[in-house]
This record gives structure tokens, C-alpha cells and sequence, in this order.
């Protein structure tokens, strides 16, 4: 363990509020970076298919997760960023253009011309969560990633604007400040688990990031560096238990406990094994592993098509060269395997990239993280840690400045959307 040092902050605190926990990251800036002083979970309330729908419950839950985060971190939290996902999420393009003032494209140009895209008019109902540039024009010439001191008179930014209904936005802040906490900005769920599972070349390759909750499974896909598309589809871990449930007639819980234990390991053919688990009368019985195996394969072969349909779209076919699987559902036992066998692209489990602090000193590429190893490593920590390095302005490439700079930049609509409100 690293020696306490007195923590004096800045802090960043993410939350991640799904349907069925609500995970809270604290962190600290400290000379040697960004340290993650706690990642804890709590249960969710008020939340179905990862929208607010009882704004008192998910307060209230909020504050739970809040008590444990502090008690974890001795940090007070007042703030902390927000992370926003479900099936209003919408990415449309727009473009912009402005005069270069100068001869060559300088930084302030380029936030004005990503900010005048920004004001790109979207229906009513709806507001913008991230503008992010796609491709930059300089004097008509296309494809320049970067135009930062490229010679031109006239810049034009294609972007990628991510907007969200009003009402799922509304309810989710509601519950934040319900609960005690201010707001300091809303960010898409998958461009949060992204900052902590893809790396750029993840990014700039074209992968699919498919995050499997509680109550939905929702599909990210970047390419050229930035999101391009999202989809969500109606199925979450709860639908594997509910099954489970119906199907072994026990309770939701012990459903719960059984995949959780069993999954779908592999049995050998011929083989069976008969397992215990308490009926809804509270009576133990005897019940064969194959069929616990065969209701969950059932389901997980349905979502695995599913996704693979939605990869398999025109538009999304060629972008994608892998996936990156999050979400609490993927840690079924035997996942990888089925996934694998269905999906054909190369697939791995994203887990959240950080460095152990073991001498107090980071790898100074890496955030770092005090507490221990097994507490932030799983899939489903992944939003909660991206917030925290999207609050940061961490972009994978902290020498990168140009490339932090952008990523500062999307960062401030939100900001301008509730402070025009308020
Ligand atoms: N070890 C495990 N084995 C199998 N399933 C698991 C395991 N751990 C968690 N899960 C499942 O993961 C799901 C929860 O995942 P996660 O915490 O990512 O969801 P959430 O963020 O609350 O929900 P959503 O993202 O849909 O709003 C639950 O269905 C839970 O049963
Ligand atoms: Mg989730």
C-alpha cells in the first residue's frame, strides 16, 4: 500500500447511474496525475432501461451512493459529472465554417469554428450533449484531422452531434440535485467508457463498444477517432435472470445467485450435475446445470445475434474491426466464449486501463489508483473511471495537447445549455 499523503485535491467525482447500481468514482489531481481514491457501487432505484423514471427514488439512491463514496474516499463530494445513456441518444452531422483570420489555422479557431457547429438548430425537445469534429476543410481541402497552423483562408468543421431528449435529461440532473449534488456536466455513457476501455487505435480502427446492462445493452461505434453511431437494444442482464427465474420457478434474487455462479460452463456432453437452489416456497431442491446452461445460452445467443445484426448494418459494417465488451452482463461465466463463436470480429472484455500505484508514483502515461486492483477492474466500472478521465481532460495521450484540447472543448456545451436555464 502507498503511504497516506494528505489529500488536498482538485477532486473529479463521475457517477454512473444504471438500472441496477450506481457506481461513484472519486479521484484526486495530484502532481503525479490523476489518482482514483475510490470506485464504489451502490443499488439503483427509480431507473428503467437506463433512464430516470422516478426522479424520488433515484434521489434517494443517489444519496446512498453518494454516503459510500464519501465514507470510501474522505472526499466531500458537492460535484461530479453525470453520465447519460438510453434510446433517445441521437447522432446526427452538422458543419460549420468560419473566416481564418491569420494566415495559419490557429486554436481559437478551431474551438470557434466546433462551437459555431454547435449551434446547428436540432428539433425542439431535445438538446446538445457533444459536438465532436469529424474532419476539418481547409480552403476545400478534406480529410485534415488536425488544421492547428495549416496556411488557409476559410475553415470548415463536419462534426458529429450527439443530442438527448429533454425529459430523461431533466429527471437525471433533478435526482442529482435532489440529492445534494451540483451537476458539473453530462456526458454520453459509451464516450465515458470509451476514455477508460478503447484505446486511440481502438478509436481511429473502427470498434464497436457494446456495453451489456442491467436493462439494456447499448452499442457505441467509433471509427476515425470519434463516435459515429449508437444503438440500444432492449435486452440487459435482468432479462437473463428473469428467465432463469421463470424457468427454474425461484426468486429473482436466487436467479441472480445461480448465473452468477454457474453461468454457462460448459458441461461435458452426456454429463450432468444437479445443483441446489431454494424454490419460492424457501424449500431446497435438486435441478440439472444443463438446464440452468441451456435457458441462459438461449438467451445469450439471442442478444449475440441481435448485436451482430446491428454490426452487420451498411452503415456500420465497415467501420467495425472489433468489439469491446462492458456492462456487468458480460461477466457471465463462458461469456467470451459464445461471444466469439457468434460475433467473427476479434473481441475482448474492456476493463478500465490503470495503473496500480504500488510506490505512490504512477506510470506517468496512466492514471493511477490507490485502492485495490480487483476493486476497479471489472467491465462494469468502465463508465464510472472514463468520467473521471473525461473531467480531467484525459485523452489517452496526455503529451497529445492539440488532441486534449478538442476533447476540453466538447465538454462545455452542456454547461452552456443549464446555464442558459437557469
Ligand atoms: N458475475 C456476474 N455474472 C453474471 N452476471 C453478472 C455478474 N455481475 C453482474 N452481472 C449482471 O450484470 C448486470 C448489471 O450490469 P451493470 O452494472 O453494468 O448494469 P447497470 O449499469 O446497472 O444497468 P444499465 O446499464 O442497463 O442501466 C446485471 O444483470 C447483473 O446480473
Ligand atoms: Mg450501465
Amino acid at each position: 500500500m502507498p503511504a497516506k499523503r494528505k489529500k488536498s485535491g482538485p477532486f473529479i467525482t463521475g457517477i454512473d447511474a444504471g438500472t441496477s447500481k450506481i457506481s461513484v468514482v472519486v479521484a484526486e489531481m495530484t502532481d503525479e496525475g490523476i489518482d482514483i481514491l475510490s470506485i464504489t457501487s451502490s443499488p439503483s432505484a427509480g431507473m428503467r432501461k437506463g433512464v430516470v423514471v422516478n426522479v424520488d427514488s433515484a434521489s434517494s439512491a443517489i444519496r446512498d451512493a453518494l454516503a459510500a463514496a464519501r465514507q470510501q474516499s474522505g472526499v466531500s463530494i458537492r460535484e461530479a459529472l453525470v453520465s447519460i445513456s438510453g434510446s433517445h441518444i441521437q447522432v446526427t452531422t452538422g458543419n460549420s465554417s468560419i473566416l481564418v483570420r491569420g494566415r495559419n489555422v490557429s486554436q481559437t479557431e478551431i474551438e470557434k469554428v466546433i462551437d459555431a457547429a454547435g449551434l446547428t438548430s436540432i428539433p425542439s425537445g431535445r438538446q446538445i450533449l457533444h459536438v465532436l469534429p469529424t474532419d476539418f476543410i481547409v480552403d476545400g481541402r478534406r480529410g485534415i484531422k488536425d488544421p492547428l497552423g495549416i496556411p488557409g483562408s476559410r475553415l470548415q468543421s463536419i462534426v458529429n452531434i450527439v443530442t438527448v431528449s429533454d425529459e430523461p435529461l431533466q429527471r437525471l440532473v433533478a435526482s442529482c440535485e435532489k440529492a445534494g449534488l451540483q451537476v458539473s456536466d453530462v456526458v454520453l455513457h459509451s464516450i465515458a467508457s470509451a476514455e477508460a476501455a478503447l484505446s486511440v487505435e481502438d478509436r481511429d480502427m473502427g470498434t464497436a463498444l457494446v456495453d451489456i446492462g442491467a436493462g439494456t445493452t447499448d452499442i457505441a461505434i467509433f471509427k476515425d477517432g470519434w463516435l459515429q453511431h449508437t444503438m440500444v437494444l432492449g435486452i440487459g442482464g435482468n432479462h437473463f435472470t428473469n428467465d432463469l427465474s421463470v424457468g427454474l420457478r425461484v426468486s429473482f434474487s436466487e436467479a441472480e445467485r445461480v448465473k452468477k455462479q454457474f453461468g454457462m460452463l460448459a458441461i461435458a456432453d452426456g454429463e450432468d450435475e444437479e445443483i441446489d437452489v431454494v424454490g419460492l416456497d424457501g424449500e431446497v431442491r435438486k435441478i440439472s446445470r444443463k438446464l440452468v446452461f441451456e435457458i441462459l445460452h438461449l438467451r445469450c445467443e439471442e442478444l449475440l445475434e441481435l448485436i451482430k445484426k446491428e454490426l452487420s448494418r451498411p452503415e456500420t459494417k465497415e467501420a467495425v474491426t472489433g468489439v469491446v465488451f462492458t456492462g456487468g452482463g458480460v461477466l457471465i461465466p463462458a461469456f467470451d466464449r459464445l461471444a466469439e463463436n457468434i460475433i467473427s470480429l476479434p473481441i475482448r472484455t474492456g476493463h478500465p486501463d490503470l495503473a496500480p500505484a504500488h510506490t505512490g508514483k504512477s506510470t506517468p502515461s496512466l492514471p493511477f489508483i490507490t485502492v485495490a486492483k480487483e476493486q476497479y477492474h471489472g467491465p462494469e466500472f468502465a463508465a464510472g473511471v472514463g468520467l473521471v478521465l473525461y473531467g480531467a481532460g484525459y485523452s489517452h495521450q496526455p503529451e497529445d495537447t492539440d488532441g486534449a484540447g478538442l476533447l476540453n472543448k466538447m465538454t462545455g456545451f452542456f454547461k452552456n445549455i443549464m446555464g442558459n436555464k437557469r
